[in-house]
């Protein structure tokens, strides 16, 4: 019997096929991973926007409740600071504002607004308070003097 397997000209082109397609998909497969990491932070970055947005609506409610009478319907201040000022918003943290708001500021009108410190709100309605309060800054005003209040 003749050695003839090695000389299968048939079988040798099946395999080159089959490696080939085998490379090409590794290569297809790797070539996905970029892509795919390119595209999903955007896709993360979209529903962190969603989210923020209906929780700021969620804020509307509470804002138009408990601190609009002081600081203004739109935050453009009144009795209390404009919250609305691109200086005020550019200074505070989201940490800043919600530990603020839930603790109060003593010996002015700002009261403390945390259940835990006799307020009204749960920290779930500080958070969409301040979400709105940080969904005024892309239009925010100009507006240094942000503190300076009516009668204050
Ligand atoms: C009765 C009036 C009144 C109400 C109602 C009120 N505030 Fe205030 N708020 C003030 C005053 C006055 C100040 C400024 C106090 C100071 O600096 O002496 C203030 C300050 C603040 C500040 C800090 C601004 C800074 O100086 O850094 C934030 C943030 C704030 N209020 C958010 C809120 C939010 C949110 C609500 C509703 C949940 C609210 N306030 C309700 C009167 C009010």
């Amino acid at each position: 019997m003749p050695h003839t397997y090695s000389t299968d000209d048939e079988l040798d082109r099946s395999t080159n096929t089959w490696m080939l397609a085998g490379v090409v998909l590794l290569a297809a497969l790797a070539a996905m991973f970029p892509i795919y990491r390119s595209y999903e932070p955007g896709a993360r970055d979209g529903a962190r926007t969603a989210q923020a947005a209906s929780l700021a609506a969620e804020g509307e409610t509470v804002w138009q409740f408990n601190c609009s009478s002081c600081h203004g319907l739109a935050g453009e201040g009144g009795t209390a600071p404009a919250l609305n000022s691109e200086q005020f918003l550019q200074s505070a943290t989201d940490d800043q504002a919600s530990n603020l708001i839930a603790v109060g500021i003593p010996g002015s009108q700002m009261s403390a607004y945390s259940f835990d410190f006799g307020g009204p709100l749960t920290s779930e309605q500080i958070k969409s308070v301040v979400a709105l309060i940080r969904s005024w800054e892309p239009d925010a005003p100009d507006r240094p003097d942000w503190r300076d209040m009516i009668g204050g």
